[in-house]
Protein backbone atom coordinates (compact mmCIF):
# COMPACT_ATOMS: atom_id res chain seq x y z
CA UNK A 1 0.00 0.00 0.00
CA UNK A 2 1.34 3.79 -0.35
CA UNK A 3 2.18 5.49 2.57
CA UNK A 4 -0.60 7.92 3.73
CA UNK A 5 -0.33 11.03 3.26
CA UNK A 6 -1.30 13.04 6.19
CA UNK A 7 -1.14 16.83 8.02
CA UNK A 8 -0.95 16.64 12.01
CA UNK A 9 -3.18 19.54 13.31
CA UNK A 10 -1.60 20.48 17.23
CA UNK A 11 1.69 20.52 17.64
CA UNK A 12 2.58 20.11 21.52
CA UNK A 13 2.54 17.51 23.86
CA UNK A 14 1.12 13.97 22.33
CA UNK A 15 2.35 15.42 18.75
CA UNK A 16 6.07 14.00 19.67
CA UNK A 17 4.72 11.06 20.48
CA UNK A 18 2.56 10.61 17.17
CA UNK A 19 5.61 11.33 15.96
CA UNK A 20 7.57 8.14 16.45
CA UNK A 21 5.28 6.61 13.35
CA UNK A 22 5.83 8.93 10.69
CA UNK A 23 9.66 8.99 11.41
CA UNK A 24 9.99 5.32 11.99
CA UNK A 25 7.01 4.34 9.17
CA UNK A 26 7.68 6.38 6.57
CA UNK A 27 6.49 3.46 4.09
CA UNK A 28 3.06 3.36 5.81
CA UNK A 29 2.56 6.96 7.05
CA UNK A 30 3.84 9.81 5.37
CA UNK A 31 4.18 13.45 7.31
CA UNK A 32 3.37 15.99 4.79
CA UNK A 33 2.23 19.31 6.57
CA UNK A 34 2.12 20.10 10.00
CA UNK A 35 -0.40 23.21 11.65
CA UNK A 36 -0.86 24.56 14.53
CA UNK A 37 -2.38 28.30 15.17
CA UNK A 38 0.94 29.64 17.08
CA UNK A 39 3.50 30.08 14.77
CA UNK A 40 6.57 29.43 16.93
CA UNK A 41 4.72 26.10 17.96
CA UNK A 42 4.49 24.84 14.74
CA UNK A 43 8.16 26.00 13.64
CA UNK A 44 9.98 24.16 15.98
CA UNK A 45 7.62 20.98 15.49
CA UNK A 46 8.65 21.21 11.78
CA UNK A 47 12.68 21.49 12.81
CA UNK A 48 12.06 18.35 15.07
CA UNK A 49 10.45 16.60 11.71
CA UNK A 50 13.43 16.87 9.90
CA UNK A 51 13.18 16.82 6.28
CA UNK A 52 10.33 17.78 4.11
CA UNK A 53 7.05 19.04 5.85
CA UNK A 54 4.84 21.88 4.99
CA UNK A 55 4.03 24.33 7.63
CA UNK A 56 0.70 25.97 8.18
CA UNK A 57 -0.91 27.98 10.80
CA UNK A 58 -4.71 28.25 9.19
CA UNK A 59 -6.14 24.05 9.97
CA UNK A 60 -8.69 25.37 6.46
CA UNK A 61 -5.48 26.64 4.50
CA UNK A 62 -3.60 23.24 5.13
CA UNK A 63 -6.44 21.24 4.38
CA UNK A 64 -6.81 22.79 0.70
CA UNK A 65 -3.47 23.41 -0.27
CA UNK A 66 -1.50 20.84 1.59
CA UNK A 67 -1.93 17.79 -0.97
CA UNK A 68 -2.85 15.37 1.93
CA UNK A 69 -5.49 12.63 2.48
CA UNK A 70 -5.75 12.53 6.25
CA UNK A 71 -5.30 14.60 9.62
CA UNK A 72 -4.50 13.82 12.71
CA UNK A 73 -5.88 16.23 15.38
CA UNK A 74 -4.13 16.41 18.25
CA UNK A 75 -5.20 19.56 19.56
CA UNK A 76 -7.47 21.11 22.38
CA UNK A 77 -10.91 18.97 23.12
CA UNK A 78 -13.21 21.76 22.20
CA UNK A 79 -11.28 22.34 18.77
CA UNK A 80 -11.93 18.31 18.26
CA UNK A 81 -15.56 18.87 16.73
CA UNK A 82 -14.71 21.47 14.24
CA UNK A 83 -11.70 20.50 12.94
CA UNK A 84 -12.76 17.25 11.85
CA UNK A 85 -16.24 18.13 10.26
CA UNK A 86 -14.29 20.62 8.50
CA UNK A 87 -11.45 17.64 8.00
CA UNK A 88 -14.49 15.46 7.00
CA UNK A 89 -16.30 18.00 4.17
CA UNK A 90 -12.82 18.58 2.48
CA UNK A 91 -12.92 14.64 2.11
CA UNK A 92 -9.76 13.76 4.73
CA UNK A 93 -9.26 10.78 6.91
CA UNK A 94 -9.93 11.96 10.42
CA UNK A 95 -7.30 10.23 13.25
CA UNK A 96 -8.78 12.23 16.78
CA UNK A 97 -6.85 12.44 19.96
CA UNK A 98 -9.42 11.28 22.72
CA UNK A 99 -11.49 12.65 24.19
CA UNK A 100 -13.76 12.61 20.81
CA UNK A 101 -15.13 15.86 21.46
CA UNK A 102 -16.70 18.07 24.54
CA UNK A 103 -20.80 17.14 23.93
CA UNK A 104 -23.08 14.16 23.02
CA UNK A 105 -23.92 16.27 20.20
CA UNK A 106 -20.54 17.28 18.72
CA UNK A 107 -19.59 13.71 19.02
CA UNK A 108 -22.91 12.73 17.05
CA UNK A 109 -22.18 15.58 14.24
CA UNK A 110 -18.44 14.55 13.75
CA UNK A 111 -19.70 10.69 13.51
CA UNK A 112 -22.34 11.82 10.81
CA UNK A 113 -19.58 14.25 8.54
CA UNK A 114 -17.43 11.43 8.69
CA UNK A 115 -19.85 9.17 7.10
CA UNK A 116 -21.66 11.58 4.63
CA UNK A 117 -18.11 11.80 3.48
CA UNK A 118 -17.09 8.30 3.38
CA UNK A 119 -13.96 9.24 5.45
CA UNK A 120 -12.87 6.73 8.37
CA UNK A 121 -12.91 8.46 11.38
CA UNK A 122 -10.68 7.13 14.53
CA UNK A 123 -10.17 7.93 17.90
CA UNK A 124 -6.66 7.46 18.78
CA UNK A 125 -7.78 5.64 22.07
CA UNK A 126 -4.44 4.75 22.65
CA UNK A 127 -4.65 1.82 25.39
CA UNK A 128 -6.28 -0.04 22.96
CA UNK A 129 -3.50 -0.46 21.28
CA UNK A 130 -0.87 -1.53 24.07
CA UNK A 131 0.45 -4.97 23.77
CA UNK A 132 0.04 -5.78 27.92
CA UNK A 133 -3.71 -4.95 27.57
CA UNK A 134 -4.14 -7.18 24.28
CA UNK A 135 -2.72 -9.81 26.55
CA UNK A 136 -5.52 -8.79 28.89
CA UNK A 137 -8.02 -9.32 26.34
CA UNK A 138 -6.48 -12.68 25.42
CA UNK A 139 -7.38 -13.88 28.98
CA UNK A 140 -10.77 -12.23 28.85
CA UNK A 141 -11.93 -14.10 25.73
CA UNK A 142 -10.10 -17.19 26.95
CA UNK A 143 -12.54 -17.78 29.31
CA UNK A 144 -10.23 -18.63 32.05
CA UNK A 145 -11.46 -15.93 34.76
CA UNK A 146 -14.97 -18.15 35.06
CA UNK A 147 -18.17 -15.96 35.51
CA UNK A 148 -17.29 -12.15 36.00
CA UNK A 149 -18.28 -10.71 39.38
CA UNK A 150 -16.68 -7.11 39.61
CA UNK A 151 -14.45 -4.48 38.37
CA UNK A 152 -12.45 -1.47 39.32
CA UNK A 153 -10.62 0.81 38.04
CA UNK A 154 -8.41 4.02 39.26
CA UNK A 155 -7.47 7.51 36.98
CA UNK A 156 -5.18 9.13 39.31
CA UNK A 157 -2.69 11.87 38.25
CA UNK A 158 -1.75 15.16 40.07
CA UNK A 159 -1.96 17.47 36.86
CA UNK A 160 -0.94 20.52 39.12
CA UNK A 161 2.19 18.87 39.59
CA UNK A 162 3.44 19.05 35.95
CA UNK A 163 0.92 21.24 34.04
CA UNK A 164 1.78 25.69 34.54
CA UNK A 165 -0.96 27.28 36.15
CA UNK A 166 -4.13 28.42 33.41
CA UNK A 167 -3.14 25.13 31.52
CA UNK A 168 -6.35 24.92 29.27
CA UNK A 169 -6.75 20.81 30.74
CA UNK A 170 -8.33 22.81 34.23
CA UNK A 171 -10.44 24.54 31.96
CA UNK A 172 -13.85 22.91 31.86
CA UNK A 173 -14.99 24.75 29.01
CA UNK A 174 -11.69 24.02 26.44
CA UNK A 175 -11.35 20.90 28.03
CA UNK A 176 -15.06 19.33 28.27
CA UNK A 177 -14.62 18.63 32.05
CA UNK A 178 -11.97 17.21 34.14
CA UNK A 179 -10.22 13.94 35.32
CA UNK A 180 -13.30 11.71 33.45
CA UNK A 181 -13.24 13.13 29.72
CA UNK A 182 -9.40 13.83 30.07
CA UNK A 183 -8.26 10.63 32.25
CA UNK A 184 -11.29 8.56 32.97
CA UNK A 185 -12.28 7.97 29.32
CA UNK A 186 -9.00 5.72 28.73
CA UNK A 187 -9.99 3.05 31.02
CA UNK A 188 -13.91 3.41 30.33
CA UNK A 189 -13.20 2.76 26.98
CA UNK A 190 -10.29 -0.10 27.44
CA UNK A 191 -12.71 -1.90 29.94
CA UNK A 192 -16.08 -1.74 27.21
CA UNK A 193 -13.19 -3.33 25.24
CA UNK A 194 -12.25 -5.76 27.72
CA UNK A 195 -15.59 -6.35 29.49
CA UNK A 196 -18.37 -5.54 28.08
CA UNK A 197 -20.90 -2.12 27.21
CA UNK A 198 -21.60 0.01 30.44
CA UNK A 199 -25.44 0.33 31.51
CA UNK A 200 -25.94 2.90 33.64
CA UNK A 201 -23.82 5.01 36.22
CA UNK A 202 -24.43 6.42 39.35
CA UNK A 203 -21.96 9.14 39.93
CA UNK A 204 -20.27 12.32 42.06
CA UNK A 205 -17.81 14.67 40.79
CA UNK A 206 -16.41 17.31 42.84
CA UNK A 207 -14.01 20.28 42.43
CA UNK A 208 -11.39 21.12 44.97
CA UNK A 209 -8.66 22.76 43.88
CA UNK A 210 -9.63 26.16 42.91
CA UNK A 211 -7.31 25.62 39.48
CA UNK A 212 -9.66 23.48 38.25
CA UNK A 213 -12.50 26.21 36.44
CA UNK A 214 -15.26 26.35 34.67
CA UNK A 215 -16.81 22.68 36.18
CA UNK A 216 -13.57 21.09 35.56
CA UNK A 217 -13.67 18.07 38.15
CA UNK A 218 -10.54 17.35 39.75
CA UNK A 219 -12.23 14.09 41.93
CA UNK A 220 -15.15 12.14 40.46
CA UNK A 221 -16.15 8.29 41.98
CA UNK A 222 -18.75 6.51 39.65
CA UNK A 223 -20.85 3.57 40.18
CA UNK A 224 -20.71 1.81 37.29
CA UNK A 225 -23.40 -1.48 35.54
CA UNK A 226 -21.39 -3.57 32.65
CA UNK A 227 -23.53 -5.97 30.89
CA UNK A 228 -21.66 -8.97 29.79
CA UNK A 229 -22.38 -12.45 28.91
CA UNK A 230 -22.73 -12.96 32.73
CA UNK A 231 -25.00 -10.68 33.07
CA UNK A 232 -24.57 -7.18 35.03
CA UNK A 233 -21.34 -6.74 36.97
CA UNK A 234 -20.26 -4.07 39.39
CA UNK A 235 -17.69 -1.72 38.48
CA UNK A 236 -16.29 0.85 40.35
CA UNK A 237 -14.48 4.30 39.44
CA UNK A 238 -12.18 6.67 41.57
CA UNK A 239 -10.48 9.33 39.86
CA UNK A 240 -8.77 12.62 41.11
CA UNK A 241 -6.42 15.49 39.31
CA UNK A 242 -5.07 16.85 42.23
CA UNK A 243 -4.28 14.56 44.82
CA UNK A 244 -1.20 15.87 47.01
CA UNK A 245 1.67 13.46 45.99
CA UNK A 246 -0.77 10.59 44.92
CA UNK A 247 0.91 7.36 43.07
CA UNK A 248 0.24 7.83 39.44
CA UNK A 249 -2.04 5.25 39.10
CA UNK A 250 -4.11 4.02 36.28
CA UNK A 251 -4.65 -0.13 37.82
CA UNK A 252 -7.73 -2.00 36.98
CA UNK A 253 -8.75 -5.17 38.55
CA UNK A 254 -11.42 -7.75 37.35
CA UNK A 255 -13.03 -10.36 39.34
CA UNK A 256 -14.42 -13.23 38.14
CA UNK A 257 -14.99 -16.44 39.54
CA UNK A 258 -11.55 -18.32 38.90
CA UNK A 259 -9.39 -15.57 39.11
CA UNK A 260 -8.54 -11.91 38.98
CA UNK A 261 -6.68 -9.93 36.99
CA UNK A 262 -4.40 -6.93 38.31
CA UNK A 263 -2.39 -3.99 36.41
CA UNK A 264 0.40 -3.51 38.35
CA UNK A 265 0.82 0.41 38.80
CA UNK A 266 4.41 1.41 38.00
CA UNK A 267 6.37 1.32 41.23
CA UNK A 268 9.59 3.26 39.97
CA UNK A 269 10.26 6.55 38.55
CA UNK A 270 10.96 5.52 35.38
CA UNK A 271 9.57 2.09 35.26
CA UNK A 272 5.75 3.34 33.25
CA UNK A 273 5.73 -0.59 32.11
CA UNK A 274 1.81 -1.81 32.41
CA UNK A 275 2.07 -4.84 33.52
CA UNK A 276 -0.93 -7.20 34.26
CA UNK A 277 -1.66 -10.42 36.65
CA UNK A 278 -3.18 -13.13 36.78
CA UNK A 279 -4.00 -14.91 39.95
CA UNK A 280 -6.02 -18.55 39.00
CA UNK A 281 -7.07 -21.46 40.36
CA UNK A 282 -9.17 -22.22 44.23
CA UNK A 283 -7.00 -20.16 46.82
CA UNK A 284 -4.79 -22.64 49.05
CA UNK A 285 -6.29 -20.73 52.39
CA UNK A 286 -4.43 -19.10 54.84
CA UNK A 287 -3.57 -15.57 55.74
CA UNK A 288 -0.27 -15.45 53.51
CA UNK A 289 -2.45 -17.25 50.57
CA UNK A 290 -3.59 -13.59 50.12
CA UNK A 291 0.02 -12.32 49.30
CA UNK A 292 1.16 -14.52 46.44
CA UNK A 293 0.45 -16.95 43.39
CA UNK A 294 0.42 -13.40 40.93
CA UNK A 295 1.66 -14.57 37.65
CA UNK A 296 2.10 -11.91 34.98
CA UNK A 297 -0.11 -11.80 31.56
CA UNK A 298 2.32 -12.04 28.75
CA UNK A 299 1.56 -9.25 26.04
CA UNK A 300 -0.37 -9.99 22.78
CA UNK A 301 2.17 -8.70 20.05
CA UNK A 302 -0.55 -10.30 16.93
CA UNK A 303 -1.50 -7.60 14.88
CA UNK A 304 0.87 -4.93 16.44
CA UNK A 305 3.52 -3.42 15.10
CA UNK A 306 5.84 -3.24 18.22
CA UNK A 307 5.52 -1.99 21.65
CA UNK A 308 4.95 1.11 21.21
CA UNK A 309 0.92 1.50 21.15
CA UNK A 310 0.56 5.75 19.48
CA UNK A 311 2.78 3.60 16.36
CA UNK A 312 0.15 0.82 16.53
CA UNK A 313 -2.24 2.87 16.52
CA UNK A 314 -1.55 5.11 13.63
CA UNK A 315 -0.76 1.94 11.18
CA UNK A 316 -4.05 1.06 12.33
CA UNK A 317 -5.36 4.16 11.05
CA UNK A 318 -3.54 3.99 7.70
CA UNK A 319 -3.80 0.62 7.32
CA UNK A 320 -7.93 1.66 7.91
CA UNK A 321 -7.30 4.31 5.46
CA UNK A 322 -6.56 1.95 2.86
CA UNK A 323 -8.42 -1.38 2.90
CA UNK A 324 -11.89 0.56 3.86
CA UNK A 325 -12.28 -1.74 7.55
CA UNK A 326 -13.69 0.22 10.15
CA UNK A 327 -10.99 0.77 12.59
CA UNK A 328 -11.07 -1.10 15.85
CA UNK A 329 -11.50 2.59 17.50
CA UNK A 330 -14.09 4.08 15.08
CA UNK A 331 -15.72 7.16 15.45
CA UNK A 332 -19.17 5.34 16.00
CA UNK A 333 -17.43 3.15 18.47
CA UNK A 334 -16.25 5.57 20.84
CA UNK A 335 -19.85 7.15 20.78
CA UNK A 336 -20.25 4.51 23.34
CA UNK A 337 -17.40 5.62 25.12
CA UNK A 338 -18.25 9.00 25.28
CA UNK A 339 -21.66 8.31 26.28
CA UNK A 340 -20.43 7.07 29.53
CA UNK A 341 -18.45 10.18 29.76
CA UNK A 342 -21.59 12.21 29.27
CA UNK A 343 -24.15 10.00 31.32
CA UNK A 344 -21.19 10.36 34.87
CA UNK A 345 -21.67 14.21 34.24
CA UNK A 346 -25.32 14.09 34.23
CA UNK A 347 -25.85 11.51 36.96
CA UNK A 348 -23.43 13.86 38.96
CA UNK A 349 -25.52 16.64 38.37
CA UNK A 350 -28.60 15.11 38.83
CA UNK A 351 -27.79 12.41 41.63
CA UNK A 352 -29.96 10.47 39.68
CA UNK A 353 -28.82 6.42 38.02
CA UNK A 354 -28.35 7.61 34.23
CA UNK A 355 -28.53 4.89 31.54
CA UNK A 356 -25.91 5.08 28.72
CA UNK A 357 -27.79 4.94 25.70
N1 LIG B 1 -3.25 9.40 24.39
C1 LIG B 1 -2.71 9.96 25.46
O1 LIG B 1 -2.22 9.29 26.34
C2 LIG B 1 -2.70 11.46 25.54
C3 LIG B 1 -1.80 12.11 26.36
C4 LIG B 1 -1.80 13.51 26.38
C5 LIG B 1 -2.72 14.22 25.61
N2 LIG B 1 -3.60 13.54 24.83
C6 LIG B 1 -4.61 14.27 24.02
O2 LIG B 1 -3.96 14.93 22.95
C7 LIG B 1 -4.62 16.17 22.66
C8 LIG B 1 -3.63 17.32 22.75
O3 LIG B 1 -3.06 17.32 24.05
P1 LIG B 1 -1.59 17.90 24.30
O4 LIG B 1 -1.22 17.49 25.67
O5 LIG B 1 -0.71 17.54 23.18
O6 LIG B 1 -1.91 19.47 24.29
P2 LIG B 1 -0.88 20.67 24.08
O7 LIG B 1 -1.49 21.85 24.75
O8 LIG B 1 0.50 20.26 24.44
O9 LIG B 1 -0.91 20.90 22.48
C9 LIG B 1 -2.06 21.30 21.81
C10 LIG B 1 -1.64 22.15 20.63
O10 LIG B 1 -2.80 22.41 19.82
C11 LIG B 1 -2.72 23.73 19.33
N3 LIG B 1 -4.05 24.16 18.91
C12 LIG B 1 -5.10 24.46 19.69
N4 LIG B 1 -6.18 24.77 18.94
C13 LIG B 1 -5.79 24.66 17.65
C14 LIG B 1 -6.46 24.83 16.40
N5 LIG B 1 -7.74 25.19 16.34
N6 LIG B 1 -5.76 24.63 15.27
C15 LIG B 1 -4.46 24.27 15.32
N7 LIG B 1 -3.77 24.10 16.47
C16 LIG B 1 -4.43 24.28 17.61
C17 LIG B 1 -2.13 24.52 20.48
O11 LIG B 1 -1.56 25.74 20.05
C18 LIG B 1 -1.09 23.53 21.03
O12 LIG B 1 0.19 23.73 20.46
C19 LIG B 1 -5.79 16.24 23.64
O13 LIG B 1 -6.93 15.71 23.04
C20 LIG B 1 -5.34 15.36 24.78
O14 LIG B 1 -6.38 14.82 25.57
C21 LIG B 1 -3.59 12.19 24.76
Amino acid sequence: MAALRVGLIGTGGIARAHLRAYRHYPQQVQLKAVCDVQAEAVEQFAQEVGGEVQVYTDPEVMLKEAGIEAVDICTVHNTHAPLAIMAADAGKHILVEKPMACTRQECADMVQAAERAGVQLMVAQCQRYMPAFRGVKRVMESGELGRLHAIRFDAMQNMLAFLPPRHWLYDGQQAGGGIVISVAVHKLDLLRYLVGEVRRVHAVCRTQHPAFINGAEDYAVATLEFETPDGTVLGEMFATYSGFRLPWSEQFMIFGEQGAIYMVPPLSGHDRTMIASIRRGTPAGGWESQFGGFEAIEPEMEGLSGQDNFINEILHFAECCASGREPLTSGRDNLKTMRIVFAIYESARTGQWVECE
